[in-house]
């Protein structure tokens, strides 16, 4: 296709429009069927819907069909509902579906949105990796409609402005696979000393998140995240699997942020929501080690880490040369008992 589809509000009008679309969409999975005055009368007058609930509603046409629609609406705690995102077969791929998704994301912000969330039945496999590319990740319960599709939803969700770091759960950390996947490779083919060597393959790094999420699932590690304006951006661990003589102490690992999103403060935020957390979790002690003359190792001094040595030789970088790494270590106030 040479043009892209036009965008523009969703009216009432284009009831026959979406109806046609929602069902093409909800025919592609199994069991999924559509009755809309039962369970989908919004549809026959949906700009009215989305104008009172506050929210907004757009239409993505060609040739005089509709072939795209999203709405948005506000839920009342800060956060906006991402709703009905749907892109006909035709424009799959095309960048349709990312242009709307940018457009209610935008709308939201605009609005003074702190977040999106939004409800994904459990067999829109293709839903689930468009949206963990957009850096939305699972939140919260299962939740289930107990209408005629049976469906079972998934929750997604994601912050939408300014930088903010959260732990995941096992949930959000399996879901993450696809953005963190990216930052590791970028910050290893910026020259980053963090493990692996360039040129990383998707499939390495992706099990790499893979194996995390397992750790964090038998509670061996805490994962964080951190977005910058809606993308997930950087990332860092806690190590607690040490050995029984140091239930006191974690390693902090693999931090990592975005080349495109350094200077932005989002390593000290995670670093700050990664300390609190082995706090809470009760270790005392924390170490890591980095490249000597690294922009980590002046970070972790800002930070208040305290130099415990340094050893020659420790690590290859990126371009074939060894490092000496610099040990840091951290006493955190937590109160015994
Ligand atoms: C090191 C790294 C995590 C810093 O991330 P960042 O988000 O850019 O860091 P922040 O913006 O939060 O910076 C916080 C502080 O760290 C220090 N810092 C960060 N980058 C620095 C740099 N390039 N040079 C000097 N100091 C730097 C500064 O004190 C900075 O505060 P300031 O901006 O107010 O001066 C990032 O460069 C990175 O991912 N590098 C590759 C991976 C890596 O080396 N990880 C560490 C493994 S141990």
């Amino acid at each position: 296709m040479s043009t892209a589809a036009a965008i523009r509000p969703g009216r009432d009008d284009d009831a026959a429009g979406f109806i046609a679309l929602v069902g093409d969409c909800w025919a592609e999975y199994p069991a999924c069927v559509m009755d809309v005055d039962a369970e989908v009368p919004e549809l026959r007058a949906l700009a009215s819907h989305y104008a009172a609930k506050g929210g907004a509603l757009w239409c993505a046409e060609r040739a005089g069909r509709v072939v795209g629609m999203v709405a948005t609406r506000p839920l009342g705690d800060g956060a906006w509902e991402l709703c009905k995102m749907y892109a006909a077969v035709s424009e799959r791929g095309s960048g349709l579906a990312s242009r709307l998704l940018a457009l209610a994301e935008a709308q939201a912000r605009a609005q003074g949105a702190s977040g999106m969330k939004l409800w994904t039945d459990t067999r829109f496999t293709r839903a689930h990796g468009f949206y963990e590319k957009h850096s939305y990740l699972r939140a919260g319960p299962i939740r289930a409609l107990h209408d005629l599709s049976n469906t079972v939803e998934f929750g997604y969700a994601k912050p939408l402005a300014g930088v903010v770091a959260r732990q995941l759960d096992t949930a959000a950390a399996a879901s993450a696979e696809t953005r963190l996947s990216l930052v590791l490779r970028d910050c290893v083919e910026d020259g980053a000393s963090v493990s692996f060597l360039p040129p990383l393959a998707t499939r390495t790094a992706r099990a790499f998140w893979h194996r995390t999420a397992a750790e964090v699932a038998a509670g061996r590690c805490l994962l964080f995240a951190a977005w910058l304006d809606g993308e997930v951006a950087g990332t860092v661990q806690v190590d607690l699997a040490t050995p029984p003589n140091q239930p006191h102490r974690a390693e902090v690992k693999k931090l990592l942020i975005h080349p495109a999103a350094r200077r932005r403060g989002v390593a000290r935020r995670l670093m700050r929501e990664a300390e609190a957390a082995a706090a809470a979790a009760g270790r005392s002690l924390l170490v890591l080690d980095t490249c000597e003359g690294s922009a980590a190792e002046a970070l972790y001094r800002s930070l208040g880490w305290i130099e415990t040595g340094r050893v020659a030789n420790y690590a290859l970088l990126p371009d074939g040369s060894l490092c000496t790494a610099v040990m840091f270590g951290k006493h955190l106030p937590i109160r015994p008992g």
